[in-house]
């Protein structure tokens, strides 16, 4: 029997930085080239914002936009969840900046911090609001402003991420549509497979710090990608058993956009064929947890996804965390 969704999407809204920047672009920057990185990750171009654009201010554009096609008011939202591993500072958080752009005077702010998977599990956070009813309305926003955490001279992470903010607008369901099963799990003894050294209390910013460019993402690309896919067939497995249902039966998967090879792994795992997998990863490369929501956003602009559907995503990324849901649409 298929669970009875207690919240659903109401709308999504993205905001993408316009300044395109190619393989190409990248080979004059690092020892690359276009070939090496679209075999290996599937990723042609991906968005890159100037280094003063602000991870709110990208929050603010797409959760503006998801409030309008939901024809709601900024002071009609309870709460606002912010995922971003790119906080503009430490304190406070970037959710409270986000409520103050949008002027969502009526409601809560904060963040979540769980890496790529933030969206979905600040997703779980606003179900379980909603479901004990403390509000109406709620705001999840995912933010990235990876450009400026990455490091522009290790060309093993700085040709996979990318710029990108993705919003939703969460709302009770009436029993039709929406979450139907939600599993996420984190394993924090594996947290220096990706990572930053500085910034925080263990090693505070200074101009050494900055001078080593220790505060900039390090990660190990090998053991990531061995666990993205364990860890992503396994939350597929308990998702979709949680939902009553099988791959057969979802019509479309939205996973986690980070390597199109992950993505293919992931799919045979769930028992999905790609031509029923949604892919912007070439477009985009890893926006971090903003993948989920502006691939989401995109399949809904292009009439892809359909009332009615069942909608498998999946995704993965430092903590490490990892996760994965099923809506009907
Ligand atoms: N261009 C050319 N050569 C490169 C590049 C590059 N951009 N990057 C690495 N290489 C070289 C390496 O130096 C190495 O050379 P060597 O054999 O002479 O030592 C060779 O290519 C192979 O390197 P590998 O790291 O073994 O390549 P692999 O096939 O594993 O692919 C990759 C690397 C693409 C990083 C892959 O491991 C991967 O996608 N991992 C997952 C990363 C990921 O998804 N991270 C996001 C996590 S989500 C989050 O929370 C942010």
């Amino acid at each position: 029997m298929t669970a009875t969704p207690i919240v659903e999407i109401t709308s999504t809204g993205r905001f993408l930085p316009s300044r395109v920047m190619t393989n190409d672009d990248l080979a004059e920057i690092v020892e690359t080239n276009d070939e090496w990185i679209r075999t290996r990750t599937g990723i042609r171009e991906r968005r890159v914002g100037p280094p003063d654009l602000l991870a709110a201010e990208m929050g603010r554009a797409a959760a503006a936009q998801a409030l309008e096609r939901a024809q709601l008011e900024a002071a009609d939202v309870d709460i606002v969840v912010v995922s971003t591993a790119t906080p503009d500072r430490l304190l406070p958080s970037t959710a409270c900046d986000v409520q103050a752009l949008l002027g969502c005077d009526n409601a809560l702010a904060f963040d979540v911090s769980a890496a790529c998977s933030g969206w979905l599990y600040g997703l779980s956070v606003a179900e379980g609001y909603l479901a004990a009813g403390r509000g109406d309305t709620a705001l999840v926003v995912a933010t990235e402003k990876m450009s400026n955490i990455l490091d522009w001279t290790d060309r093993a992470t700085c040709v996979l991420f990318g710029d990108g903010s993705g919003a939703a607008v969460v709302r009770p369901s009436d029993g039709s549509r929406g979450i139907l099963s939600s599993y996420h799990r984190s394993d924090g003894t594996l947290a220096e497979l990706l990572y930053r050294r500085a910034g925080g209390v263990r090693m505070p910013m200074s101009e050494a710090v900055v001078e080593q460019g220790e505060h900039l993402m390090k990660m190990s690309g090998r053991e990531i990608f061995k666990n993205a896919v364990r860890s992503m067939a396994e939350a597929c497995e308990h998702a979709l058993a949680e939902a009553g249902l099988t791959g057969d039966e979802i019509d479309l998967m939205i996973p986690h956009q980070a390597n199109i090879r992950i993505i293919e792994a992931t799919a045979k795992y769930a028992g999905i064929p790609m031509d029923r997998v949604f892919v912007n990863v070439d477009r985009y490369g890893n926006m971090s947890s903003a993948s989920i929501p502006v691939a989401l956003d995109e399949a809904l602009e292009q009439g892809i996804v359909e009332p009615g559907m069942h909608v498998l995503t999946a995704t993965f990324g430092a903590g490490l965390t990892w996760g994965a849901m099923v809506w009907r649409t």
